[in-house]
């Protein structure tokens, strides 16, 4: 008999082990983000807007930078991410930049009552939805995680992205996976360092654009815009175009969406 497939475990320890080479990385440049630069890109920095005075949860916060960042421009933030690696160092982080801050350790299905507190903002942002086997269950949680008129932000790479192999070539991947069909990946390296070698097996689920507006809708939410996007914000893949300052888009994907954001509200 085969064991039942413990997808958290395994993802826990990849992104366990992904942590000290993502916060050491020219990808994430920590130190240019100490000096003062901000790691959010301009999508989510135009549709969430002003956040100051506003009390925001960065779910799958990773090792808290865009939550940090957040913080930088006024919000009063609390992030949370599953990865005890990635949240002592957001706290770590946050204390040596002199930001304050509520970081959580807690899986994203279980948020609401591991925060114990609602949001006006719930952000989360770029290769988060492919870890959930579920986005009913994630929904009802950022739907728990909002206070009466509070928003919610997503934004995420486009699942137009996940449906080919390495080179870009061949259509190896359903758009929107079966709960029952996850997708097993072995790595010998992080896509924030493409040095140094490191074994790394995952579990992951692709969800298309309709399963995400969905799940939002079907927790209670209102859709407020759903928007794709041409373009990403970071040198991702092999063959990206700067198209335009801190724009890329990918040779051999011209024309297609890479990245879809969507904003919803929790009726007051
Ligand atoms: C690609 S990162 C987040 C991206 C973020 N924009 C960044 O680059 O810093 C994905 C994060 O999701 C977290 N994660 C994966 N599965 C999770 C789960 N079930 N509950 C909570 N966090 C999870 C990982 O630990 C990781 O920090």
């Amino acid at each position: 008999m085969t064991e039942p497939l413990d997808w958290r475990a395994q993802n826990l320890k990849s992104w366990n082990t992904r942590t000290p080479l993502h916060l050491a990385s020219a990808f994430y440049d920590l130190e240019g983000w100490k000096k003062g630069a901000c790691s959010l890109k301009p999508i989510e920095i135009e549709e969430v807007g002003d956040v100051r005075g506003l009390r925001l949860l960065h779910l799958q916060c990773h090792f808290g930078q865009d939550s940090l960042s957040w913080a930088r421009r006024g919000a009063s933030v609390v992030g949370l991410d599953f990865s005890d690696a990635a949240i002592s160092a957001a706290t770590a982080l946050a204390a040596e930049a002199g930001l304050t801050a509520r970081f959580v350790c807690a899986d994203v299905y279980s948020a609401a009552a591991a925060v114990g507190e609602t949001f006006d903002v719930v952000f989360s942002s770029y290769g988060v939805l492919g870890w959930l086997p579920d986005l009913d269950a994630w929904a009802r949680q950022v739907a728990a995680c909002l206070r009466p008129g509070g928003r919610f932000h997503l934004v995420e790479f486009h699942p137009f992205l996940y449906v080919f192999d390495e080179a870009l070539e061949r259509i190896v991947y359903p758009w929107d996976s079966p709960r029952e069909s996850p997708i097993h990946t072995e790595e010998n390296r992080t896509y924030a360092d493409p040095e140094t070698e490191v074994k790394l097996a995952d579990v992951s689920w692709n969800h298309g654009v309709g399963a995400m507006a969905t799940a939002l809708l079907r927790a209670g939410l209102v859709l407020d815009s759903l928007r794709e996007h041409d373009w990403m914000p970071c040198k991702l893949y092999p063959g990206s175009i700067e198209v335009a300052p801190g724009r890329y888009r990918i040779e051999k994907l011209l024309g297609v969406p890479l990245v879809v954001s969507i904003a919803a509200h929790r009726p007051a």
